[in-house]
This record gives C-alpha cells, sequence and structure tokens, in this order.
C-alpha cells in the first residue's frame, strides 16, 4: 500500500528572505528528506493544488520543484495515480548526507532502473511534463468507445488505415513529401521499420554505407540482421559521399539522418543530397531516410525531407513518433515507393506490425482534431528555451572546458571535451551519479576522432534546474 508523505514542509521553513527562491527551498526539502529516509520509495507525495494550498504558495511554485525532483528521477509521476517517491531508490540507505550520495551512484541508479523513469540528460526523450495527458486520455477513452465491429477484426498488416492517412496529409504539409495512404505503413518504432526494409528489399551480407558517427542502434540492428555494414565519416556538411563511394561504390543501401545527423546534428547539404540521390539512382541502391525528429528546428527554415527530391523513387522514408510524442508508444511509420507497395504488404503480413490498433486510433484522432499540430508549436518553444538552458548552464559550470556543438535543432546537445580528455571515463563518471550522459565514441566505429559527451535537454525544467545539473555533472566528472 502506498504510504501518504508525512515530512514537515511547514511553511516558516519557506523563507522568501532566503537567497534561494521558494520552488528550490521546496525541492531541497523533499530532496534531504528522502536523503534523511523521512520518505521511503513508494511514499505518495501531496498534490500539486493540496500542497499549494497547505502552504500558501503558488500552484506554479510547487509545480516547478516537483518537475526538478522528477527530472532528476526522486520522484515518479503517475497521471491522475498521483505522484510518489520513486520506488527506484529503494534499499538505497535511510539516513543523512551518505545516503544521499548513494542513491543516486550508478550501482544504485543502473540495478534499479526501471523503464519508467527518466534520468537526468537521458537522451532521445521527449518532455514528458509537457506531454497533454489530459487530452491525450479523452481520446483514448474515445477511441475505445467508438470502435466498431469492422475494427475489432484481425487489422491491415499496413496499419491503421485513418492513421496513414492522417500521416500522408502531414507528410504533405509539413515535409514536402507527396504520398498516399497506401505507401505509408505503421511500424513499431523506427526498428520496425528498418525490419520491414530488411525483409523486403534486402538480403543478408548486403553492404550498406551508414553514418560514423551514427545512430547506434540502428548499427546494432542491421549488424544483427545480417548486414555488411560500411562506415562513412560525416563532416559539417553530412555523410562524406566522396569516401562512401571509394569504399563501397556498389552498396546496396544507404541509411541517413539528413535533415538533423544523429549525433552531430548537421545537415545534408543540398548538393550532397542530390549526389546521394543520383548514386542511388545509378547503382539501384536505396537510401534509407531517417527523419526522426525534423520537427525540431530552433533556428532557420525548416528543411524538407530528402524524400521530397527523390524523383526515381529510391528513398524510404523512416519516421517515428517517439520524439514528437513518447516512445513508450512504439509508434512508427516508413513510407515505400508505389512501385513497391504489394512487396511491402506481403511482408507486413508476416511481421508483428504494430501492434494494437487502439493506440494507433488515438494517434490519429490526436493527429486530425489539430493536437499534434499544437503540441509542435509548444514543443519547438519550450525545447529551443531547454536548450539555451542547458548551454548557458554548461557555459557558466565548465567555461572552456567543454566546447558546444551548436545543433540547429533536436533534443540533445553534443559537448566536445579537450583532446586529451576520454569521453568514456567522462561518461561514466558521470553515469556513475546517475546523470544519463552518453559518449560520443561509442556512437563511432572509427576511433580517431575527438570525443565529446551527448547530453539530453528535454526534460530540463528550468535554469536553476540547468544550473543544478550543469554542477552535478561537473562535480561527478572532477571526483571521477
Ligand atoms: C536517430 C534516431 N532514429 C530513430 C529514433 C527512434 O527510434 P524508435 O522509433 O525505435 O524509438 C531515435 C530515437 O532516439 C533516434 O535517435
Amino acid at each position: 500500500m502506498t504510504r501518504t508523505s508525512r515530512v514537515n514542509l511547514h511553511p516558516l521553513r519557506l523563507t522568501r528572505t532566503s537567497d534561494a527562491p521558494i520552488y528550490l527551498q521546496l525541492y531541497r526539502r523533499f530532496r534531504d528528506a528522502i536523503a534523511a529516509g523521512k520518505l521511503q520509495p513508494g511514499d505518495r507525495v501531496p498534490s500539486i493544488r493540496s500542497l499549494a494550498s497547505e502552504l500558501s504558495i503558488a500552484r506554479g511554485t510547487v509545480e516547478q520543484a516537483y518537475q526538478m525532483l522528477i527530472g532528476e528521477g526522486y520522484f515518479l509521476a503517475r497521471g491522475p495515480a498521483g505522484t510518489i517517491v520513486s520506488p527506484r531508490l529503494d534499499g538505497a540507505g535511510t539516513s543523512g548526507q551518505a545516503h544521499h550520495a548513494r542513491a543516486y551512484t550508478p550501482q544504485s541508479a543502473r540495478q534499479q532502473a526501471t523503464p519508467d523513469e527518466t534520468e537526468p540528460f537521458q537522451f532521445g526523450l521527449p518532455a514528458l511534463d509537457a506531454f497533454p495527458r489530459k487530452t491525450w486520455a479523452r481520446l483514448a477513452g474515445r477511441s475505445l468507445r467508438v470502435l466498431d465491429t469492422a475494427a475489432m477484426r484481425y487489422p491491415d498488416p499496413a496499419g491503421y488505415e485513418p492513421l496513414r492517412h492522417a500521416i500522408a496529409a502531414y507528410l504533405g504539409i509539413s515535409r514536402g513529401i507527396v504520398c498516399s495512404h497506401d505507401q505509408v505503413f505503421i511500424t513499431a518504432g523506427y526498428r520496425g521499420a528498418l525490419e520491414l526494409v530488411c525483409r523486403t528489399l534486402l538480403q543478408s551480407r548486403d553492404v550498406g554505407w551508414h553514418e560514423d558517427p551514427g545512430y547506434v542502434y540502428a548499427r546494432d540492428f542491421l549488424l544483427r540482421a545480417g548486414m555488411n555494414l560500411v562506415p562513412v565519416p560525416v563532416d559539417d556538411e553530412g555523410l562524406c559521399l566522396r569516401t562512401a563511394q571509394q569504399q563501397a561504390d556498389g552498396a546496396r543501401f544507404a541509411l541517413v539522418t539528413p535533415t538533423h545527423q544523429c549525433p552531430t546534428g548537421v545537415a545534408l547539404s543540398l548538393p550532397r543530397r542530390l549526389e546521394l540521390l543520383k548514386w542511388a539512382t545509378r547503382q539501384q541502391a536505396w537510401i534509407i531516410e531517417d527523419d526522426y525528429d525534423s520537427e525540431f528546428r530552433y533556428h532557420g527554415r525548416p528543411l524538407p525531407a530528402l524524400k521530397s527530391l527523390d524523383q526515381d523513387d529510391r528513398v524510404l522514408y523512416a519516421s517515428t513518433f517517439s520524439k514528437v510524442l513518447f516512445p513508450g508508444l512504439r509508434l512508427g511509420y516508413l513510407v515505400v515507393p508505389e512501385s513497391h507497395i504489394e512487396r511491402f504488404r506481403d511482408s507486413a503480413r508476416h511481421l508483428s506490425g504494430p501492434g494494437s490498433i487502439l493506440p494507433q486510433a488515438t494517434v490519429a484522432a490526436f493527429m486530425e482534431e489539430g493536437h499534434f499540430a499544437r503540441h509542435l508549436r509548444k514543443m519547438r518553444v519550450l525545447y529551443a528555451q531547454r536548450q539555451r538552458w542547458l548551454m548557458d548552464a554548461l557555459a557558466q559550470t565548465f567555461g572552456t572546458e567543454l566546447s558546444i556543438v551548436k545543433h540547429a535543432g533536436g533534443t540533445h546537445l553534443l559537448a566536445m571535451l579537450p583532446t586529451a580528455r576520454s569521453d568514456r571515463d567522462f561518461a561514466a563518471a558521470a553515469q556513475s551519479h546517475g546523470l544519463a550522459v552518453q559518449a560520443l565514441s561509442r556512437w563511432r566505429v572509427s576511433a580517431s576522432n575527438p570525443g565529446g559527451v551527448l547530453l539530453g535537454f528535454a526534460n530540463i525544467t528550468g535554469p536553476e534546474h540547468a544550473r543544478v545539473l550543469a554542477r552535478r555533472l561537473f562535480d561527478a566528472t572532477r571526483t571521477g
């Protein structure tokens, strides 16, 4: 049973004359109460509304403190079931500052990590605090209620048709891609799209270009699928085509992130886009375009998808709802050439596909009724702000020790380290303090390039939160 917290948060202890703002005092009070064992893992904490009323402070102030505590893994928000002290902290000791340090060591964090919690700087996670849960719950409930008998039968292997219509319409407007819903296949995330491509068009031992550094999970997936990957370096114009052609001109496919190269953030230049398309046509090769977070671009005009330039139907366009909605959905999609629809349908029939139609129906309603466009607009503003907070905090804390690569978009920063410093050691030290920092070298195949770290910023809830995290990172990487 959930225990309700009895920690003393009396207003006398929160003082307006202190140097720290009220939300920060509140944040520290909860953090210290957890460290001292006064609040136990699983304990329910008061709702924002009741705590604000009890302390006679604004709800926004309590919310700010709670967001920081959630963002740092101290609290777990469970929607209507209320917020509790994270069960992940269980068994981490009960008294004093020593416990405080221990609760955030990598061992305790890693051993007790559950997939439903965020760690600071976690890569690839959207702003979970800003997701419109109420709207989502309403649409999900409605999708369930209005489910007709037709929708209860075995689903179309290509996915829920209204969602495929909504995606085709969205791609036409936002990504410059002209396609019909028949070309759209709903998949179990990006990996589902890769699986569909592998099963339909590729064969084991096929040679494919892969960006270096590049999305490590796609690389792992393709290697396990038996592909023969050729790492191709990336410079400030994206994939180095010349090198790729010198190394393996006869490759069967190329896997690229043209809008926002993952993880360096550069865009594939127009001359290289055209060159890449020309190569694919000449070689009858496939280009797999991973457009995973193109919606989030904060400077300059949005870049159209590579697919929008594809006259000869050589591009397989893949995207995901993991960044624009949430990864737990496990929904992505693939746009295939018109001439290959039947082949894809045939292989989709033999794969597990995107699963239940209920979440697909909810996404369709979310898109059709304008919530999706509104959510993206809101997130663009929010992420630009969160990116700025983290950049400022890192600059203040680390000075010139970290050099931040300017990204036009995305939800993570790439910070380069001084040449002599190992990024794996830096990341390991951070991880050992519960910070989910990733080493750039883990995303590289070649060993020759300088080290850096990837820092997700989507769940940083304010400038003070950014400063606290930057300081934690600094201290963690100082002491090792
Ligand atoms: C480069 C890249 N592609 C695709 C994805 C999405 O993958 P999935 O749909 O499996 O969550 C991510 C997620 O972080 C990513 O970073």
